[in-house]
């Protein structure tokens, strides 16, 4: 055979499957920390992988805090020493002189309203961030119901907690990116559950020097962009949510499944509690299908506000995370999506870690009430 001749692969070798790709390269959703640099000043947080079950959540009565409060101006929230600096006008805070951890109930609940007028506010240097768990846990029950995560890693005895550790595991980032041309996933959270998120907590406990932010956009400002037209035949339509996917890749690849799948169906447009405003309910993680719609056209309405949602820079933040800051933001009003841009020659990637709790809050309010 001439020595140019192509290579013919063997038999054996044809039909190889490959390995597949992370599911969400800003978190592990198996153990990969044999093959990581543990390198956290916070190992009490490192993902555990301990077997445990949850059965469907029970529907549940839900009050937002936000709407106790009678006078709009925070008084019990913002003491003399707080300073906020807006990141964007129409979305986005930075509050200091504020501890989140000595509030009282009645600044929760104002916080509850600052978050729902602002959408994501940014908290830097928290003393709750070496609270502990249970602290951490105690101040979230507050504002809703917690989330037991189905998949990924949480802290040992604390289900509740979402652990997000992107530290290493170069392999993993390689192949990701030799099938995908970004990292960014834009979704809400849990956004499968009938009483999904209303407001969330990530605390930051290591992260890059530059790099690994977060970027949110404001789905009812997405909303108001659109053409009354177009609004209308929206303010119509239900979408089902689905967390199969996600648990399906979690099983393909090995990783511990601790909830069936969830399916839910919800309007696409859901009326805000507090602040009254229309927002668009979707994301490109667990929608799977808009109802009465056939699969293209469900793509191509999905591939259309996606698309609006993410390019309307106008209607975004970015947060950049300064050490020990906790974020809290409104998940009925947002979507958004790590930036995994802190990748390291020698290990992979940066250590990056943070803790995700969240608030289950109300069934998605729709626009007409005969949707129910
Ligand atoms: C998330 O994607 O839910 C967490 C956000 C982050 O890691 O910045």
């Amino acid at each position: 055979m001439p020595s140019s001749a192509p290579l013919i692969r063997s038999k054996a070798n044809a039909h190889k499957p490959e390995a597949p790709i992370s599911y969400d390269i800003n978190i592990p959703y198996v153990d990969v920390d044999k093959q990581s640099k543990v390198s956290t000043p916070y190992p009490q947080y490192l993902p555990t992988w301990d077997p445990m079950w949850f059965n469907p959540l029970p529907p549940f009565d839900y009050h937002d805090p936000a709407l106790r409060v009678k006078d709009r101006s925070k008084r019990n929230l913002l003491g003399p020493d707080a300073k906020v600096n807006h990141i964007q006008p129409s979305i986005g805070s930075v509050v200091e002189g504020v501890q989140l951890s000595t509030l009282s109930d009645a600044a929760k609940d104002e916080l509850a309203l600052l978050i729902s007028e602002r959408k994501v506010v940014a908290f830097p240097d928290q003393d709750l961030i070496d609270a502990g768990p249970e602290e951490q846990e105690r101040f979230m029950r507050y504002f809703g119901k917690p989330n037991y995560q189905p998949v990924s890693g949480t802290v040992r005895n604390h289900p509740a907690f979402h652990v997000i550790h992107r530290d290493g595991n170069r392999d993993e980032i390689e192949r990701f990116l030799s099938q995908r041309t970004t990292t960014t996933l834009w979704h809400q959270d849990v956004s499968y559950e009938i009483q999904p998120p209303g407001y969330v907590m990530l605390g930051l406990l290591q992260g890059p020097e530059v790099g690994g932010d977060t970027v949110f956009a404001a789905t009812d400002m997405a909303y108001k962009r659109l053409s009354p037209t177009l609004q209308a035949f929206l303010d119509t339509l239900k979408v089902v949510h689905s967390s199969a996917k996600m648990i399906n890749h979690t099983r393909l690849t090995g990783g511990l499944v601790r909830k069936d799948p969830v399916d839910t169906v919800h309007p696409l447009i859901r009326v805000h509690p507090v602040t009254g405003e229309k927002c668009l309910f979707l994301n490109a993680e667990f929608i799977t299908r808009i109802q009465g719609m056939k699969e293209p056209e469900t793509k191509w309405m999905t591939d259309f506000l996606m698309n609006h949602i993410i390019t309307g820079h106008d209607f975004q933040a970015r947060v950049r995370w300064q050490p020990r800051t906790i974020v809290m933001f409104d998940n009925r009003s947002t979507t958004h999506s790590a930036i995994v841009d802190y990748l390291d020659e020698e290990y992979g990637a940066k250590a990056r870690h943070i803790f995700r709790l969240i608030a289950l809050g109300e069934k998605p309010i729709p626009v007409y009430d005969e949707f129910e």
